[in-house]
């Protein structure tokens, strides 16, 4: 069995929730850690007998890895993606990708110039449940898919500021916007409207209310809405339906709940949040199987896409065809 040596950059909350389960997969050895704050980095070093450091390219530069965690904040993924793809390193990178979608063209070409594995982070994506919505969907147009999550502020300070961590739609509601793509089709147009009233001006540089439509390719028609009004203690339950013809998927993070005219039944998910996607990671690295990789740079770069075309919408006030909005990134990027 292959071992797959790991560096792990950011150490703070979603690096020490991936480190704790890459604990139970046998093939997964983290050898160095990176955070700029050294505590950090030294504590994980630590509990893994790996070397810490404070700088990703002295790490990159001083130790032989086959793959590298981005868990840092997202405006910094780019650039840490570019130079783990120039050292050969397959890469897991949280979602959203990057904060800039030009960002996100140079890094995807990046890997894709190393041939190496590219994950972005979308969990959800991993479950076992979603291949028997798979399956019911066969053959069925969708009409429609709804998603929507209920929170509070940000727990995180820089997640906060709309700036750094992009909005609701972008840094969480991604995971959501991401399944609807996934079982909608590709999205051709977006329209948003937000609101920024729950919170005193200087309280939360953010917007606290989304309400966005979309419209597919092939004709189906989404809407997603979503605030950062609340509190962690809510009562709900983000979700996803998907409704075709006599048939009701709904998508919460433990359940698929199925309703036809002749059933309803529920299948549950036992496993941790992220088990999935970092078991995919580890087996595609030691296997060399990228086709055990739902989510590459590719996808993630679509999925973030539609979010920022969402922002973008929102602050123009007119609706955003994702042709030109992905154009003029890829123009950007200089890969035109
Ligand atoms: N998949 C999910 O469900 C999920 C949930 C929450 C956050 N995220 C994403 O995960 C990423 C990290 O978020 P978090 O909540 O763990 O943030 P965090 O602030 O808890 O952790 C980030 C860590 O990175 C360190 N850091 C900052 N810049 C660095 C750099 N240049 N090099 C090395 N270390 C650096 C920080 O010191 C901190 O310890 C973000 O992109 C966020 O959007 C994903």
């Amino acid at each position: 069995m292959a071992t797959v040596r790991i560096g792990m950059v950011g150490c703070g909350r979603m690096g020490n929730v991936h480190a704790g389960l890459l604990e139970k997969i046998p093939e997964a050895q983290i050898v160095a850690t990176c955070d700029i704050l050294p505590d950090r980095a030294e504590k994980m070093a630590a509990k893994w007998k790996a070397r810490p450091y404070t700088d990703h390219r002295a790490m990159l530069a001083a130790e032989d890895l086959d793959a590298v965690y981005v868990c840092t904040p997202t405006r910094t993924h780019a650039e840490i993606v570019l130079n783990a793809a120039r050292k050969g390193c397959h890469i897991f990178v949280e979602k959203p990708f990057t904060m800039d979608l030009a960002d996100a063209y140079r890094a995807a070409e990046a890997v894709r110039q190393a041939g190496v594995i590219g994950c972005v982070a979308y969990h959800w994506r991993y479950v076992p449940f979603l291949a028997e919505a798979e399956r019911l969907l066969q053959g069925k147009p969708v009409s429609l898919v709804v998603a929507h999550w209920y929170w509070s502020k940000p727990p995180i300070e820089w997640l906060r500021d709309r700036h750094e961590g992009g909005g609701q739609m972008v840094d969480q509601v991604t995971h959501l916007v991401d399944l609807c793509r996934h079982f909608g089709g590709e999205v051709e147009e977006v329209y948003a409207a937000y609101s920024e009233r729950a919170y005193p001006p200087g309280e939360f540089n953010n917007w606290d209310g989304y309400a966005v439509t979309l419209r597919c390719a092939n004709g189906t028609v989404g809407s997603v809405y979503s605030t950062y009004a609340l509190f962690y203690t809510v009562r709900d339950e983000p979700s996803v339906d998907i409704i075709a013809r006599d048939l009701l998927l709904r998508i919460r993070p433990k359940e698929l709940e199925i309703q036809t005219p002749k059933e309803t039944r529920v299948l549950l998910e036992e496993a941790p949040h992220h088990e999935h996607v970092n078991r995919a990671f580890v087996q595609a690295c030691a296997q060399g199987r990228p086709d055990l990789i739902k989510t590459p740079m590719d996808e993630g770069l679509v999925s973030l896409a539609i979010t920022l075309a969402a922002n973008e919408s929102a602050v123009r006030g007119r609706p955003v065809r994702m042709a030109e909005f992905l154009a003029e990134a890829k123009t950007r990027a200089g890969l035109a």
